[in-house]
């Protein structure tokens, strides 16, 4: 094991303990004054980041054995199931929720209550399901600006949301799953991914014919620019949508985007812009879009040949490296690792903040690094 990645899970691992600890089974999003003070699921139960907690805390558990992380993880997904329950106010990322919470206990240690909550995440997934225009629906109205139809809209996250189905569909021996995903993923590339590799983020299209209206321009800068975080959904979902389909099609949009990926980001030391498009200044960064990146890239490194490993395991560590030592704050005391993200380039509250799912990536690309990381997704 080289030592610097040894060094890096032992400081990961403290950090986690402490805040372990002191946060147990509540749900973090971001920091206040370094402390975790609202409890999402308290704020919030339908939040979209609500699983990364318990996905540290299950990479953590699978990594070191220790219990302590398997009890809160399993608090955290007892309360879930109030916005399962609920079922209104749930959408597309359904899958971030309970890949990281339900699915992984499922997987880890066969618990059948748990592949229960992770069928009916999946259900509500599929549902979500427009078969004429072959799309996964992303939004509901409570998501967009009043006056805003998103009936039609898909976003580039999605493509971290449908792992959830290709699993439902193994684990229930039925291909209807895995044919929502693959159309939706079709839809996806055929929609947001542009011939140099760069994407857009939310792609409106005709809800009855499928047929593409307008880009919007989402979290990143413009609509013609290129948010970081929305190219390593891309970049990682495709590699994931290759992963459990073969389909040599997601394999190159997935070595496209990183290509073009690393090029930018190799701009900026390693640590991704918010959006590779946005002015010179405000220099905002997303190491949040870095950490997703090196996980990205580790996956693809997983479906090629020795050759071209090499390449993007690589990149992944100069990332990881370049956040670790510049953008992380190790003091156990404090709560959260990750700073330097940007939630949305165009929002006024979160200029360079923590957010709970870099510090989730920064777990895995450690993880995946050292070959002992669990697949979450
Ligand atoms: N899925 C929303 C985001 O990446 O901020």
């Amino acid at each position: 094991m080289e030592i610097w990645l040894e060094k890096l899970f032992q400081k990961l691992e403290r950090k986690f303990d402490a805040e372990c600890s002191r946060i147990g089974d509540k749900i973090p999003y971001r920091t206040e004054d370094g402390e975790y003070k609202t409890d999402y699921a308290e704020k919030n139960m339908n939040w979209w980041t609500n699983g990364f907690w318990p996905g540290i805390l299950w990479q953590m558990y699978h990594a070191t054995g220790k219990e302590s992380y398997r009890q809160a993880a399993e608090g955290v997904e007892r309360k879930l199931d109030r916005a399962l329950w609920g079922f209104i106010g749930l959408h597309h990322d359904v899958g971030f929720m309970w890949l990281h919470s339900a699915v992984a206990d499922y997987r880890l240690t066969g618990n059948t209550e748990s592949r229960n909550r992770g069928l009916l995440a999946a259900s509500i997934l599929a549902g979500r399901y427009n078969p004429a225009g072959r799309f996964i629906r992303a939004w509901n109205p409570d998501c967009v600006e009043e006056g805003q139809d998103c009936t039609g809209w898909i976003i580039v996250d999605s493509m971290m949301n449908i792992p959830l189905l290709y699993w439902a569909s193994k684990e229930v021996e039925d291909p209807r799953f895995y044919y929502i995903a693959k159309n939706h993923a079709d839809t996806v590339r055929r929609t947001l991914v542009r011939e140099d590799g760069s994407c857009g983020h939310i792609a409106c299209l005709n809800p009855d014919t499928g047929e593409l209206e307008k880009i919007l321009a989402g979290q990143g800068y413009s609509e013609t620019s290129s948010w970081s975080r929305g190219q390593s959904w891309i970049l990682y979902g495709f590699a994931l949508s290759y992963r459990y389909t073969g389909d040599p099609v997601y394999l190159d949009t997935a070595k496209k985007t990183a290509h073009y990926v690393i090029a930018n980001a190799a701009l900026t030391d390693y640590v991704p812009l918010c959006d590779y498009r946005q002015p010179a200044n405000p220099a905002y960064l997303d190491a949040s879009a870095g950490l997703c990146t090196a996980c990205g890239l580790l996956e693809i490194a997983e479906h090629v040949g020795a050759e071209e490993k090499h390449l993007y395991r690589e990149h992944a560590e100069r990332i990881v490296k370049a956040i670790a030592e510049t953008c992380c704050d190790w003091e156990p005391g404090r709560d959260s690792i990750v700073q330097n993200c940007k939630v949305d380039y165009h929002s006024t509250g979160d200029r360079q903040t923590d957010l709970i799912y870099a510090d989730y990536f920064l777990a895995e690309a450690v993880l995946r690094l050292m070959g002992k990381e669990f697949l979450i997704w």
